[in-house]
């Protein structure tokens, strides 16, 4: 089959200057959804019809499957059809898939196809609420006559509430006769898509519907606040599979999963928390709430408190973390590592059971196992042109209030005195301070306010 994905409006009721279809559901262009569900049906040809925000859209999406045809005018869905016509095999069906409707299912699309396997079959859906949608008008017996927009439709079309959702499987090669025979003497003054089914049963071509398996898979993104709505559908859909999955949600209301999220048994996540990119939590991870974690894994065990952003980072089993703590691109932690409140690691490893539970930076550092980091601590990583390593072997204790400045090393069981600013190595075992000797003056005397 061959797969087009009508994407070249202009999305005017977004107010936005990013072109609608690249606005983000679940942290992904609202097109790339729609792509992803496509490819699920391996189609023979994939055209994306785009028009505004040309260039942005083309260089949005990866992808050397795609064909892209250019629609300059929108004329309307029916001229945007016809854009692809000539990156379109014949022999095939064609499936009409819109931009801006991101939450289509695969399954859905398959009982379409099924239905339009000779013909034209279209998926509907009955609303409620109908208003905006296009009308499936069918004939006495039952039979579909043709679809009619809301702007052309009479009072008794629009009572109808069986809706066209704009997705449709055409016969290919009819398409180019009937497209060249479309008219825009409508209220819109457009190509519409819609009238080739009036044109198909005219032509003797039959016409089926296939109905789609949920009401919100079908709803198209034209404003802000269909997209917030969008969002939140989307997101109480992935916490009921996560919830039936078996992690423990404190609130399936207060999750946002944009990207995918991995999980081992009894893994449990408190209120407010986003996960971006790839995430993995091992077996019985805790998260606690309000934590940003983004491509990020966590072995079996770890618990994180309240209030963390992990970004890039790796960390063993049984690690301790947070709350307030950050991980940046490149840390790595071992197993049984804590780090505390305001501590920052950057493109650091940390080995097994070390620690640093309060206030530090560790950047481009390399430390070995068991080692305490007091509170305070500072890799002076950076002279303001270079980054520099610091090294810190296992087993050293690093002394509170103390500066590493890299490129340094710190021996195996070396021991910082507290506010050291270590600018040479520090020699395995030994007590490294830097700090002036301690003075006690006691005939000193603290300045006394003037008599009045
Ligand atoms: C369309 C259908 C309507 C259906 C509704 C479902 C027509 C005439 N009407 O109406 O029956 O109920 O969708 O949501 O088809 N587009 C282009 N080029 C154009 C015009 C549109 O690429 O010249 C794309 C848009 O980017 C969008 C899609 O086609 O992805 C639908 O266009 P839109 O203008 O939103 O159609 P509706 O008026 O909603
Ligand atoms: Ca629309």
């Amino acid at each position: 089959m061959n797969i087009v994905v009508l994407a070249a409006g202009q999305g005017k009721r977004m107010y936005s200057a990013l072109p609608k279809v690249l606005h983000l559901l679940a942290g992904k262009p609202l097109v790339s959804h729609v792509l992803e569900t496509a490819r699920q049906l391996q189609p023979e040809k994939l055209v994306m019809v785009y028009g505004h925000g040309g260039e942005q859209v083309r260089s949005a999406l990866a992808g050397d499957d795609l064909h892209w045809a250019l629609q300059s005018e929108q004329l309307g869905t029916g001229h945007a059809l016809a854009q692809a016509l000539p990156a379109l095999s014949d022999a095939a069906q064609t499936l009409v898939l819109y931009g801006d409707v991101p939450l289509i299912s695969e399954a859905s699309l398959r009982r379409l196809l099924q239905a339009g396997q000779e013909g034209l079959a279209i998926l509907t859906v009955e609303l409620a609420d109908p208003a905006g949608y296009g009308r499936i008008v069918r004939d006495p017996t039952g039979r579909v006559a043709c679809i009619v927009e809301e702007k052309d439709a009479g009072s008794d079309e629009k009572a109808i509430r069986e809706v066209n959702t704009g997705i449709m499987v055409l016969p290919t090669a009819r398409l180019r006769e009937w497209l060249a025979a479309l008219k825009n003497d409508n209220a819109q003054g457009e190509y519409y898509l819609t009238d080739l089914v009036a044109l198909a049963v005219a032509a003797g071509v039959p016409v089926h519907t296939a109905a789609a398996a949920t009401e919100w898979e079908v709803l198209g993104v034209n404003n802000k606040l269909q997209l917030a709505q969008l969002e939140r559908q989307y997101q109480s859909m992935l916490a009921e599979r996560l919830l039936l999955a078996g992690v423990r949600l404190a609130d399936p209301a207060r999750i946002d999963v944009r990207g995918s999220l991995t999980h081992g048994r009894d893994v449990f996540i408190d209120v407010g928390c986003v996960f971006e990119g790839e995430v993995e939590l091992g077996d019985g991870v805790e998260i606690g709430p309000y934590c940003v974690l983004r491509n990020v894994r966590l072995a079996a065990g770890c618990r994180v408190a309240a209030y963390c952003h992990f970004d890039g980072a790796t960390v063993g089993a049984e690690s301790i973390l947070g709350p307030y703590a950050r991980l940046r691109p490149g840390a790595e932690l071992g197993p049984e590592v804590h780090v505390g409140n305001f501590v920052e690691v950057k493109k650091s490893t940390i080995g097994a059971q070390s620690k640093a539970n309060h206030l530090a930076y560790i950047g481009d550092a390399e430390i070995g196992q068991r080692v305490n980091i007091g509170a305070g601590t500072i890799t002076c990583n950076y002279d303001g042109v270079n980054k520099h390593k610091t090294i810190i072997e296992d087993d050293a204790f690093i002394g509170s209030d103390s500066q590493l400045v890299a490129p340094v090393t710190v021996g195996r069981g070396a021991t910082l005195g507290a506010g050291t600013t270590l600018t040479k190595n520090a020699p395995a075992e030994a007590l490294t301070v830097s700090r002036a000797k301690q003075l006690s003056l006691s005939n000193w005397e603290r300045p006394k306010p003037k008599q009045k």
